[in-house]
């Protein structure tokens, strides 16, 4: 396996490797959910194709500096773990590699990033578009993996694909849940045993809720299988269109029901799909 530390390195590994190649963007500190992305890219490059991954903390998507400041960071781990799932190249710029300090230029998406996560984290989903853009860019991928844990990232990056003519083909993965239901992330080990105890409520309540037969029903059960939990703070729970997420009150197209909640300062996301009913 080849690490690239800059721009120009990863460049100048890239421009003659066998294809197809894709990319598997993410910020590191690996579970399950990114070693799955990283099989999948593995399937579709073929034994002879190639897999990039990134990984880098991208500073211009918290909101929040104690956030970025708590994000873990195990390298050597993350790299290791690469080399064991067959990764060609790992990208790991260090936080000033990727951005000149009077950067101006942004990528923005203006509709789908105005609710649920965009909401309450202000620029959050430009500063996602900006790196991922520059990380096609750079590595000149055909193609690149996304988990559907974060659908309005994976919504918002076809979108960006889509409107700017980005010649990347966007493919997405599963959720990978721990056995009692949570949907791993790398900020779960920042709960503490009790919140961890009390997380996987959350998808539960959802799951339950996505059964019932009006968006009216839907949301009161979703909101008091939430309110029993005495732990998580609701930041947002909402049903919203599946393409372009915005709020929906009548299931005539496939819903999805999302929620964030906080746990103490550890902010955590779940959704589930919910059919068109006619
Ligand atoms: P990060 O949170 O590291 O996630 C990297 C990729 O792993 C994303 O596509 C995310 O959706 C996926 N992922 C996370 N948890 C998962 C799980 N439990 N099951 C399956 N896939 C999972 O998302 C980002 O980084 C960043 O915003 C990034 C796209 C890299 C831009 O900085």
């Amino acid at each position: 396996m080849i690490v690239a530390e800059t721009g120009a390195a990863l460049r100048e590994v890239l421009r003659q490797v066998p294809r197809p190649l894709v990319l598997v963007p993410t910020m590191g500190a690996f579970h399950p959910g990114h070693l799955s992305l990283m099989r999948q890219a593995r399937k579709v490059a073929g034994p002879t194709g190639t897999v990039a991954v990134s990984i880098f903390v991208n500073p211009i998507q918290f909101d929040r500096a104690a956030d970025l400041a708590a994000y873990p960071r195990p390298l050597p781990d993350d790299l290791a773990a690469c080399e064991r799932m067959g990764v060609d190249v790992a990208f790991a710029p260090a936080p000033d590699a990727m951005y000149f300090p009077d950067r101006s230029v942004t990528v923005t998406e203006a509709l789908l990033s105005r609710h649920l996560c965009g909401a309450t984290r202000p620029g959050h989903f430009d500063g996602v578009c900006t790196v991922v853009l520059k990380l096609f860019l750079l590595t000149g991928c055909d193609s690149a993996v996304f988990g559907e844990k974060d659908f309005q990232q994976l919504a918002i990056i076809r979108r960006m694909v889509r409107d700017l003519d980005v010649p990347v083909e966007i493919l997405a993965g599963p959720t990978i849940r721990e056995p009692d239901g949570l949907a791993m992330s790398s900020r779960n080990g920042r709960l503490t045993p009790d919140q961890r105890a009390d997380a996987p409520r959350i998808y539960q309540a959802l799951t339950a809720a996505a059964a019932q037969p009006t968006p009216e029903a839907i949301l009161a059960t979703a909101r008091k299988m939430t309110d029993q939990s005495l732990l998580a703070k609701i930041d947002y729970l909402t049903l919203v269109d599946a393409e372009t997420l915005q709020p929906v009150t009548d299931l005539a197209r496939p819903a999805v029901l999302a929620a964030a909640v906080f746990y103490g300062e550890v902010r955590l996301i779940e959704h589930v799909a919910v059919p068109a009913k006619v």
